[in-house]
């Protein structure tokens, strides 16, 4: 069995549970009347998203696309994607959703393979966790749940090396959190 460091709490359950639900709530309002399409990015949106689409309260569909950056906690630079989907969203306005972002090289790779292969009504995006003062790519999400500083955070679907995306709440390694 591997042994896992227990990372010190930066955002709580109850922080999240809150948070998502007012995220729910905003969208739901927004895409009122709306065909809303959510498509998560896999794997580190998948509790996110899980929670965000119970929060949303209008109908809709969701799929996934993947992306894969990060080696260990080092962004490689180079994103691989996967962007198949299961529905036709052309007649459709899509919601990508995310954990983070970081540099913002996936978001912003995935929404324009969106836009060019599978033409839905517009784009917008949703992440849980937005580290700004990283930023390599110019692009802002529509929808963000906290601002974090520039720490590597796992926990609610965020990993270090696949681990950790069990976690119910957002935390920092402990050689990371006073730095
Ligand atoms: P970006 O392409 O650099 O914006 O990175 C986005 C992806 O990198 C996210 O979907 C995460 O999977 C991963 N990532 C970025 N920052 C962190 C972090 O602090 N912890 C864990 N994964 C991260
Ligand atoms: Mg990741």
């Amino acid at each position: 069995m591997k042994r896992l460091p227990t990372p010190s709490e930066l955002i709580g359950e109850d922080e999240i549970r809150r948070k998502v639900a007012e995220l729910g709530a905003a969208i739901s309002k927004k895409y009122l009347e709306e065909r809303l399409a959510v498509i998560a990015i896999s794997n580190g949106a998948i509790p996110f998203v899980a929670d965000l689409i119970r929060a949303i309260t209008i109908p809709m569909r969701v799929d996934t696309v993947s992306a894969q950056s990060y080696v260990g906690d080092q962004s490689s630079g180079d994103v691989a994607i996967d962007d198949q989907l299961k529905i036709d969203i052309q007649d459709a306005r899509a919601l990508v959703v995310d954990d983070i972002l970081d540099t913002g090289r996936t978001l912003s790779k995935i929404v324009e393979r969106l836009r060019a292969r599978h033409q839905p009504l517009d784009v917008k995006t949703c992440v849980l966790l937005d580290k700004p003062s990283r930023r390599v790519v110019d692009i802002k999400a529509d929808y963000v749940g906290f601002v974090i500083p520039d720490k590597f955070v796992v926990g609610y679907g965020l990993d270090y090396d696949e681990y950790y995306r069990n976690l119910p709440y957002i935390g920092v390694l402990d050689d990371q959190s006073e730095a």
